[in-house]
């Protein structure tokens, strides 16, 4: 596992863009797993200023969303449809049925959730999973306790987590109570994995999962168990190390 700790939170953005833009050159019909939120704006802002300035180009790549919530109607402003339309897709020049993201408001889940992991494989695969991680050291919208073996499905998400996510909403009761995330499994998965910290709030998760066992109470922590690991983090959330 590589371990970068940057200066601050743009110096961890600008090393996760290099990463993903070395990446898309390398092989440019790569495919992507992409996270929401708020550690990975500001690597979305240096992917869209690299694409407009014609240093890396979307138009082969694939997309895969790690997750969405359920029963959101997809142009809501705290839909993740909605996250990446406005943060990456409207501005760089991926064709449209390159992107992959959980149909939240399908009408049979159980078919969608199928349909999504069997997708992954019909591409090769994700090549580079990029992820956050939560305080209580989830991934994706896999919480403390879930399994390793699971693949893409519909989750009840924490009561933390909800609470954490209402900044995105008017009224906290708005935030919905279940999601559908990509598995551990699936996550796994992937030839490469790069995943982000930023701040306090995410010291002493991510030393955990980093540092801990690997354990299922802390999900990231599996993470240890993959042959191509990068982490970038800003000071803050280094602190711990
Ligand atoms: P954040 O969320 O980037 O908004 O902190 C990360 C996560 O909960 O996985």
């Amino acid at each position: 596992m590589r371990v970068v700790v940057t200066n601050n939170y743009q110096e961890m953005s600008r090393e996760a863009a290099r990463i993903v833009a070395r990446q898309i050159l390398a092989k440019e019909d790569s495919v992507l797993g992409l996270p929401t939120g708020d550690t990975p704006t500001g690597m979305y802002e240096e992917l869209v200023q690299l694409d407009n300035r014609r240093l890396i180009d979307f138009s082969k790549v694939i997309t895969f969303n790690l997750d969405e919530y359920y029963g959101l109607p997809l142009d809501h402003p705290g839909s993740y449809h909605r996250y990446m339309r406005e943060k990456l897709f409207d501005h760089v020049n991926i064709q449209e049925g390159s992107i992959h993201i959980p149909d939240g408001v399908a009408k049979d889940i159980e078919e969608e959730c199928r349909r999504y992991e069997e997708e992954i494989y019909r591409y090769g695969g994700i090549d580079l999973q990029i992820l956050g991680i939560g305080p209580n050291g989830h991934i994706g919208f896999n919480e403390p306790g879930s399994d390793w073996e699971m693949t893409t499905r519909l989750v009840k998400l924490s009561e933390e987590t909800r609470r954490r996510e209402s900044r995105y909403f008017r009224d906290p009761t708005e935030v919905p109570t279940q999601g559908i995330t990509m598995g551990i499994k699936t996550i796994m998965k992937a030839r490469k994995i790069l995943l982000l910290a930023s701040g306090k709030e995410k010291a002493k998760a991510t030393t955990k999962a980093l540092k801990g066992p690997v354990t299922k109470k802390v999900p990231a922590s599996i993470l240890q168990l993959h042959p191509m690991v990068t982490v970038v983090l800003d000071k803050e959330a280094g602190s711990l190390f």
